[in-house]
């Protein structure tokens, strides 16, 4: 794809032969030449300053060193200075007062929107809406470019099966086949197809690679898998972030199977820049050059800038150990001028694409007007309502009625502003999130008597505010209580060995359910939590994930049905955390579960099955999925474009007009290594009017049939298949085909 673009924009290039070479910073031969000319030109110091990145005091403005380091050409990006002020500011030092007018690339992390907070990257993945993540990372680009911010540390890519790790949160969650979607969607947002249009950033495929795999759950920490593994759950996100252009990538904190991230040649360069052609830059993570003495992989520091330099890092975030370290590694010969140049030349290869030597500067004056705007507001709304997901909704207790004589509103997540910004929240501001309280008042009849009570805090013991919820409960004619996870419980070092509600929470919804009156559950959280109770035995329970800025009027769509829920579960959620890893594209065993068989792989003191399965959600209405038809039941191996075709019927069975994740997986029963039961290979979400009903088709290719080998080579083995369709990874119909010998 990259080639037909290069060849296409040097097609442009001859026709505009006469426009000045800064007028069309992505052309690429031209590139290269400029930057052989600035290579010429650049002392070893100049070189060592464009591969050096540092962070920024706080509130977006620079440290009091920066001027004076980029002025002589040691500093070439920074994170977190922003503000067109700030970035401008700095920028003048390099563009006015540096002897080669290299321009600063700030980069800050703009993971689920800059100033308008979209739901976090979870939470937008249970839409299984790749088209929602597109539009809303392409509102945080603009509002983060017209900062003055050009580069976001994100999409974070990072398949996660465990969710005792808090960053489970900031990613499309367990499966690769998703993740790879939203990978893809996400870097368009982001980028586009040139990101040195106006409203447009770099993005940054992070962390590589396997950092969700850290064992037990505890970040940062170890990572150990087969290559098969890697290949087939943890790459496909990252191959898809390559494929669609992704100028940059971050190699990880954690340790790979003996080879920490931030000095694997193997995934470095072997497989990013050899396999996958990727030829943008990558920056460590925070100090992770520095860390690899504490992995007991470098002996000092000089050691640690050598092995992650060799290995491909090209930035390095925050230790300065390739600057202080560089010149005396090449004088030793222990890196070499060409790693050196190589790396400048992809960071730089990246400044032109970016067009930051033709526009440094930010509009001071348009960032005021651009952020936050109420078209942003509403489109994080309308992502908002296709993420909330519906785990239990008996006998219609969902959607309430607007005219209802009284609601009462309770929990300690109720009227909390912070905590549907969830981790990353960019510029985002607890003061301009609607809360659940506030979205569920504008959204009543004025009649209605909407009260609240707190009840009691995500933490701690007390019970004293359970009397008056309850009180509140009791007068009310339905309790909607909201619990889950505070921000600071989720994202970055916010690993659990437990996922039940923290402090006196549960407590609260049982004394609230106990004075017997309608009790709906809403939760706020980041990660799947272990909420058997309040499944059992409260009639209707609502996934509200943290919803960014529109949250609180988002729910109340979902709550009062101006919106019919649509998401589907993205992760496993396991009934206890002793059950995890627990992942529905998992291997067989020899001794599958069974109920009356001990002999069994299952535990003795909790079912096998899921809290709720990969995929899960409810409508306001009902579907059902029927006549499965493949157009062959014995296929040639596939090649390239050959397609099996399966379809099926979906009708919507239900009063009203609904949208269904239809949900296509296969499975390779017989192969020369064990295969998973099932894998993820299509879905399609759909929008269907009560009694409608329609034929939807899905293409099988040999990329989704096929896996990595013992010899490590992609194959498409013959035999037979099973394929399933549904609306879950749980509730499926199948039929089966069989790949035939031969070519
Ligand atoms: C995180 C990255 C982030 C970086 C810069 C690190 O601690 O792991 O995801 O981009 O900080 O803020």
């Amino acid at each position: 794809m990259k080639v037909i673009r290069y060849a296409s924009l040097l097609l442009a290039l001859a026709l505009l032969a006469t426009v000045t070479l800064n007028s069309a910073p992505q052309r690429p031969a031209n590139n290269e030449k400029r930057i052989d000319a600035l290579l010429a030109r650049m002392t070893l110091a100049e070189k060592l300053g464009q591969l050096q990145q540092l962070d920024g005091e706080g509130n977006g403005t620079f440290r009091p060193e920066h001027p004076d380091l980029i002025r002589k050409g040691l500093l070439g990006s920074t994170l977190n200075v922003r503000g067109a002020k700030n970035t401008n500011q700095l920028q003048h030092v390099a563009m006015d007062e540096s002897r080669l007018k290299i321009p600063v690339l700030f980069g800050f992390d703009v993971i689920h929107g800059y100033r308008t907070i979209f739901p976090i990257p979870l939470a937008e993945a249970s839409s299984w809406d790749p088209a929602s993540a597109e539009r809303s990372t392409s509102i945080a680009a603009q509002e983060a470019r017209d900062s003055g911010v050009r580069w976001t540390f994100a999409p974070m890519l990072d398949i996660a099966r465990d969710p005792r790790w808090g960053r489970i949160t900031e990613g499309a969650g367990e499966d690769p086949f998703l993740g790879a979607a939203f990978a893809r969607a996400r870097v368009r947002g982001f980028q586009g197809t040139d990101y040195s249009a106006p409203d447009k950033i770099l993005a940054c495929a992070k962390h590589w690679v396997a950092y969700g795999a850290t064992e037990g759950g505890r970040d940062y920490n170890t990572t150990d898998m087969s290559e098969n593994t890697l290949r087939e759950i943890y790459f496909p996100p990252f191959k898809a972030a390559v494929d669609a252009g992704v100028g940059s990538v971050m190699s990880a904190f954690n340790d790979l199977n003996g080879v920490p991230a931030s000095a694997n040649p193997f995934t470095l360069t072997k497989v990013l820049r050899g396999e996958w052609k990727f030829d943008g830059f990558v920056v460590s993570d925070y100090t992770s050059v520095k860390e690899l003495i504490n992995h007991g992989l470098a002996a000092d520091d000089q050691d640690a800038a050598r092995l992650a330099l060799n290995a491909g890092v090209d930035m390095e975030m925050v230790s300065r150990l390739f600057n202080q370290h560089g010149s005396q590694l090449l004088k030793e010969g222990k890196i070499s001028q060409a790693t050196i140049d190589e790396a400048v030349r992809r960071i730089l290869r990246i400044k032109f694409r970016l067009g930051l030597f033709e526009h440094p500067y930010t509009d001071e004056a348009r960032e005021k007007g651009s952020l936050l705007t109420a078209s942003n507001r509403a489109t994080a709304r309308a992502i908002a309502d296709r993420s909330m997901v519906l785990l239990k909704n008996e006998r219609e207790t969902l959607p309430l009625s607007k005219a209802l004589h009284s609601i009462a509103v309770i929990g300690p997540l109720a009227d909390d502003h912070r905590s549907p910004l969830g981790w990353w929240s960019g510029d985002g501001k607890p003061e301009d999130t609607v809360t659940p309280l506030t979205g569920i008042r504008a959204k009543v009849s004025p009649a209605t008597k909407v009260s609240y009570a707190k009840g009691c805090d995500t933490q701690g013991d007390s019970t004293e505010g359970f009397a008056e919820a309850v009180a509140l409960a009791r007068d009310s004619d339905v309790a909607i209580v909201f619990v889950g996870e505070s921000a600071e419980m989720v994202g970055e070092a916010a690993s659990k060995s437990s996922l039940d509600l923290t402090g006196r929470q549960l407590d609260l919804v049982k004394a609230v359910h106990a004075t017997g009156k309608p009790t709906i559950v809403v939760l706020i959280n980041g990660r799947p939590l272990t909420v058997g109770w309040i499944v059992e035995n409260t009639p209707a329970v609502l996934e509200a994930w943290m919803g960014g800025t529109e949250a609180g009027n988002a729910i109340a769509d979902v709550l009062f049905g101006d919106v019919n829920p649509s998401g589907k579960l993205p992760v496993t959620w396991p009934r206890t955390v002793g059950q995890v890893p627990l992942y529905y594209n998992h291997m067989n065993t020899g001794r599958p579960p069974e109920a009356n068989n001990r002999y069994t792989s299952k535990y003795l003191d909790v079912p096998w099955t899921p809290l709720f399965p990969f995929g899960y959600g409810l409508s306001y209405t009902q579907f059902k999925i029927t006549n499965l038809q493949l157009s062959a039941k014995s296929v040639l191996p596939l090649r390239g474009n050959d397609t099996l075709a399966v379809t099926v019927d979906v009708e919507n069975t239900g009063k009203r007009t609904g949208d269904e994740v239809v949900q296509l997986y296969i499975r390779d029963v017989t192969a020369s290594m064990t295969r998973p039961v099932k894998e993820l290979k299509g879905f399609k979400r759909v929008t269907l009017q009560p009694g409608e009903k329609i034929r939807l088709e899905f293409a099988l290719k040999a990329e989704h049939l096929g896996f990595w080998n013992r010899e490590m080579r992609f194959t498409v083995e013959p035999g037979k298949f099973k394929v399933m369709v549904g609306a879950n990874s749980e509730d499926l119909i199948e039929a089966t085909f069989e790949v035939q010998n031969g070519s």
